[in-house]
């Protein structure tokens, strides 16, 4: 389905015609005075010097020729050369119905899907999940929902850190100590310690060092125990992904990329990209309109070990290999821009992806407390996501007891677990990604404001609604549309024909902020209008039933963008 935008352009295109202007002027864009009219088109202003005539005269002319049209209720030219513009409600109810009536409310699905891959979450294996880690899982299952949604072949690839020191540290601590194959708790306690002594403990370090060595190059005792801390430590991750809603389709981590490691060093030297500088082995990545110094991409230290440029570099040639993906999105801290530029660049020029492929960075900000700095404990510690997550349970649960929310103990639970998720998420989501934020428990469980319970509270609200329709006798089959008669209908209406166009922009710009800043306004529109008509008590049948037609639409299009934010809707709260 076309957007209402292109719409309006091609209306006004033939206005233009029709007064005698090149129609390229003709973009209608959304209103900035929504006091004055819906839309605009500009275009007026940007031809009057081609045409040497005031710009009002264009104006005027090109809105003359709309006084019969079908589209537009109002086309007023006014200076210094703005038109401005209403719709028809005829017009407005049958695009509304169009929506209605196509799959995903009209939003049109590409010619040819893409492969496209998502990496986010990279925990470290063996040491727990904390907060550090949220932003990436929940910025990249959006991320890959909206490309989903818009009819693209997503993939989510965890990329684990599971090749580096910690397993040597891990290792060397059990040898040390004649510990067994540890229990996932046990595990958890072993890293912090092993950590701990290597800071102090030199010939310990160098122990762990040279575990790390020979566990890369195959010695079977280290990857037995290694093996062990995987499978162990991959369904404890799997258990706390699956609280936050959060599903990979790919399990892979650093260690799947070693086996690409030697042969793409060798062509890399071979075809005289890599050259040794001070030991090491280099590729140069800089470019010439570099305002900064990018230096160059280190692929081998100068003892020979793989860095985490040349793990990023060997699974792109794992990727190219076994998908051959379109896109590669990386969702991972700000902090790390400058890898990514080299990884990029270094990939690009040597050919490990061809030129068309696209790669992109996605750094998010860090996640503060309300004094600004870094989240952290109430003493001071790394908040470890499953504590936070019961932190905002909790508060959750309350504020339900609080609304007084009369219903079994046990759905009480799950709506509370469904309330937090929102919270969490929408908190997170609803600030451009590359920003920090402030984690403010009390302000992301409020039912009141821009947060999730709120948006939730919106679509529950219409389910109720619903629900007393339908006990009362009304029948969801025979609903239909007309045409609106009230400013908050026509407003409400309005948005819900932006759905197409937002849900587009969100992923070609990666932007599931967008859907949150969309759903805010639907909901400040929808509870305006709720409050404005009665819509239960409406004793014209077929007006109610209209209503309960743009009700059904409303919670269709939330629902469908909470579902893309990676969260979902209580049936009461
Ligand atoms: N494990 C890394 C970290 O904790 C994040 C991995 C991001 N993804 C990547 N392909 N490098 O910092």
């Amino acid at each position: 389905m076309k957007k209402i935008l292109e719409l309006l352009t091609e209306e006004m295109e033939k206005a233009f015609c029709e007064a005698g202007v090149d129609k390229k002027h003709a973009k209608v864009s959304v209103s900035n005075r929504p006091d004055l009219c819906q839309f605009q088109c500009n275009g007026a202003m940007a031809c009057a010097k081609e045409y040497k005539k005031a710009p009002v005269m264009i104006a005027e002319a090109v809105a003359e020729t709309l006084k019969a049209s079908e589209v537009f209720e109002k086309a007023e030219a006014v200076k210094p050369g703005f038109i401005n513009l209403n719709v028809k409600d005829s017009f407005l109810r049958a695009y509304l119905e169009g929506m209605t009536k196509e799959e995903k409310f009209g939003l049109q699905m590409p010619e040819k899907p893409e492969t496209i891959l998502v990496d986010y979450g990279g925990p470290n294996v063996a040491k727990p999940l904390h907060i550090g880690h949220l932003r990436a899982a929940i910025i990249g299952e959006s991320v890959k929902r909206i490309g989903a949604y818009a009819g693209h072949k997503m993939m989510g690839d965890i990329h684990m850190g599971d090749w580096g020191l910690q397993m040597g540290l891990i290792i060397a601590l059990m040898k040390d100590k004649g510990l067994g194959l540890p229990t996932i708790s046990e595990l958890e306690q072993i890293y912090p310690e092993a950590s701990a002594r290597s800071k102090e403990d030199e010939e310990f370090k160098k122990l762990a060092m040279d575990i790390t060595y020979e566990l890369q190059h195959g010695n079977k005792e280290y990857l037995d125990i290694w093996k062990h801390i995987m499978k162990i430590s991959v369904e404890d991750l799997k258990k706390n992904y699956e609280k936050l809603n959060v599903s990979f389709e790919i399990w892979k981590g650093e260690s799947d990329a070693d086996p690409y490691i030697a042969p793409m060093v060798e062509k890399l030297k071979d075809k005289g990209f890599a050259y040794e500088s001070q030991g090491a082995l280099v590729v140069d990545v800089t470019e010439e309109t570099d305002t900064k110094e990018v230096p160059p991409c280190m692929i081998l230290k100068s003892d020979g070990a793989a860095l985490y440029t040349t793990t990023d570099l060997a699974t792109l040639v794992q990727r190219q290999e076994d998908y051959k993906p379109a896109w590669v999105i990386y969702v991972v801290d700000k902090r790390q821009e400058l890898h990514f530029k080299q990884v990029f660049r270094c990939a690009k020029k040597t050919g490990i992806v061809p030129e068309e492929t696209k790669l992109s960075f996605l750094g998010f900000g860090t996640m503060n407390g309300a004094d600004g700095k870094p989240f952290k404990t109430r003493s001071g510690g790394v908040m470890r996501l499953e504590s936070l997550l019961s932190e905002v349970y909790e508060r959750c649960y309350e504020r339900m007891c609080e609304n007084g929310a009369d219903m079994p103990e046990e759905e009480r639970k799950d709506t509370a677990s469904k309330i937090a998720l929102a919270a969490i998420k929408y908190g997170d989501l609803s600030n451009q990604a590359s920003k920090d934020y402030v984690f403010d428990i009390e302000k992301f469980t409020s039912f009141e404001g821009n947060t999730g319970p709120y948006i939730l509270y919106t679509i529950v609200r219409i389910k109720s609604i619903m629900r007393k329709y339908e006990e009362t006798g009304g029948d969801l089959e025979g609903i239909r549309l007309l045409e609106c008669k009230g400013e908050a209908e026509r407003e409400l209406s309005l948005l819900l024909t932006g759905y197409n166009a937002m849900m587009e922009g969100a992923f070609n710009e990666t932007a599931p902020h967008r859907v949150c800043a969309y759903i805010y306004e639907v909901s400040n529109a929808f509870n305006h209008f709720y409050h404005e008509t009665k819509i239960l008590t409406e004793e014209d049948e077929e007006k109610k039933r209209s209503y309960i037609a743009l009700l059904s639409l409303t919670k269709g299009i939330l629902e469908s963008c909470i579902g893309v934010l990676g969260f979902a809707a209580p049936e009461r709260m």
